[in-house]
């Protein structure tokens, strides 16, 4: 396509600024920006080979359909080659950092069968009839963070004192680590996920080269991820020595002591382990518990159909899901040639799914600009799907309804109290800032 055609077919966008824009960090933050972008590539070109400035190509896929298509293919389109987007100086800097071309290697890093075999280890562990039993634990903690926004009057930040500890608390209970470490794992996440943000880049003990485009996709400050990834290795480290001498009922216990084909696990599975599940647990979480609220905020007949009838919870945790995704993609190599939507895919292309596009599609979801706690059916991908599909996905619906039941029958009202603001990455992103104003019954 050339760039007058692309102009034609994608108005506002040449076809250099969509390549670029898609990978671009600062558009996430703005919620329209993107599925503007998005929407235009579903109807125009849905499976697009991208090639933005700085970054190996890679095909984008916006269809809901397609993105499954691919993740069923799980022996087709490997992870362990790129799982997520960085521009080539990132990936260079890491090769010649960590001697990798990932910073660790996790779960997503992974396929079968070492995959599996990882993934076996903890399955039962993060499936509803254990967590049942944490059920209680679970609603305690909400409480505690209800009564904590009540303690602070009439006015807070939503997501700096409640929606970004909740989870973390949650999740670090599991694996057993104390609440006085839980701020300086908040830090890490952050920086793991949002190392070119500059509220980031502010804050860290590891910073890195104030010119280079590691992770970010744009030239500025950023976290040294060689240093945050010692930290956390250096922290779980400990743990592990732990646990392997004093097994307690924690996830961390179940880590430390897991068998693969009969020996021990690798001290570099084990905390790349504990990094997935101290890091992907939270702040997706988090994103959804602040920007579920920040939509019944701005939808008040949906408020009112919530508070008036608590049985919708259910559907209105899946709503929250859906409209935040806060996961922005995954990243597939193809294995082999694939046609998809009569778009030739080569070996060794890269494929860039794009979960809040899927979650979006007009195919599949009636309205789907719109904010219903009652839709039904709602087949959201934002936990992915296939083999890869989140561990933790019974766990962080179970966490957002206990929050919700807890505060939402307490609130008498609640409404803005200024301007919401969004992480800028195109990873990991959700609102950082959410102040509201509020009367609890
Ligand atoms: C994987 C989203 C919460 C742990 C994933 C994937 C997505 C995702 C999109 C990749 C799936 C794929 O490639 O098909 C989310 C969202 C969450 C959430 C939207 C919250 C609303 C959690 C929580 C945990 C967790 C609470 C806690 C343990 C994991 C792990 C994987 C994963 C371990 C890797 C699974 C694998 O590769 O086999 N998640 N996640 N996630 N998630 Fe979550």
């Amino acid at each position: 396509m050339s760039t007058a055609e692309a102009s034609a077919a994608f108005p506002g966008y040449t076809r250099d600024t969509i390549d670029d824009q898609v990978v671009n960090p600062e558009l996430y933050a703005d919620e329209d920006e993107i599925h503007a972008l998005f929407t235009t590539l579903r109807k125009e070109d849905p499976v697009r080979l991208m090639k933005p400035r700085g970054f190996r190509p890679f095909w984008s896929i916006t269809k809901h359909a397609d993105i499954q298509e691919i993740e069923r293919q799980s022996d087709k389109f490997v992870n362990r080659l790129r799982t997520y987007l960085s521009p080539v100086e990132g990936e260079e800097w890491l090769k010649a950092t960590v001697g990798d071309t990932h910073l660790f290697r996790t779960l997503v890093d992974l396929d079968d069968p070492i995959h599996y075999k990882l993934r076996n280890l903890t399955q039962s562990w993060f499936m509803p009839p254990n967590l049942k039993k944490l059920e209680e634990r679970i609603a305690g903690l909400a409480k505690d963070h209800v009564d904590r926004m009540q303690d602070l009057g009439s006015e807070c930040d939503f997501v700096k004192e409640v929606a970004l500890w909740y989870p973390l608390r949650v999740i670090m209970q599991l694996l057993g680590v104390p609440k006085e470490d839980e701020p300086f794992m908040l830090k890490m996440t952050q920086e793991i996920f949002g190392p070119g943000d500059p509220d980031v880049t502010a804050a860290t003990d590891h910073k890195g080269d104030d010119d280079t485009v590691v992770f970010s996709g744009e030239r500025g400050q950023s976290v040294d991820l060689a240093a945050t990834a010692q930290a956390l290795f250096d922290y779980f480290g400990a743990i592990t020595a732990d646990r392997r001498k004093n097994p307690k009922d924690d996830v961390a216990s179940v880590i430390a002591n897991g068998m693969i084909d009969g020996q021990l696990i690798g001290d570099r599975e084990a905390m790349s382990y504990y990094v997935i599940v101290a890091t992907a647990g939270h702040d997706t979480t988090s994103s959804v518990t602040s920007g579920g609220l920040l939509q019944l905020i701005k939808n008040p007949d949906q408020m009112a159909k919530l508070k008036g009838d608590l049985s919708l919870l259910p559907g209105a945790v899946e709503e929250s899901i859906r409209w935040v995704t806060p996961v922005k993609h995954f990243m597939r190599t193809a294995m082999e040639d694939y046609t998809l939507r009569g778009k030739t895919i080569k070996a060794g292309d890269g494929l860039c799914l794009h979960y809040p596009s899927g979650n979006r599609d007009e195919e599949v979801f009636g309205e789907p600009f719109k904010f219903k706690v009652d839709r039904t059916p709602n087949r959201q991908i934002a936990f992915g799907y296939g083999v890869h599909l989140c561990l933790g996905m019974h766990l962080a619906r179970m966490e957002i309804k206990a929050l919700y039941n807890e505060l939402l029958p307490r609130l008498k009202h609640i409404e803005l109290a200024g301007e919401p603001k969004n992480t800028r990455a195109n990873f990991v992103s959700g609102l950082k800032s959410m102040p509201v104003r509020y009367r609890f019954a």
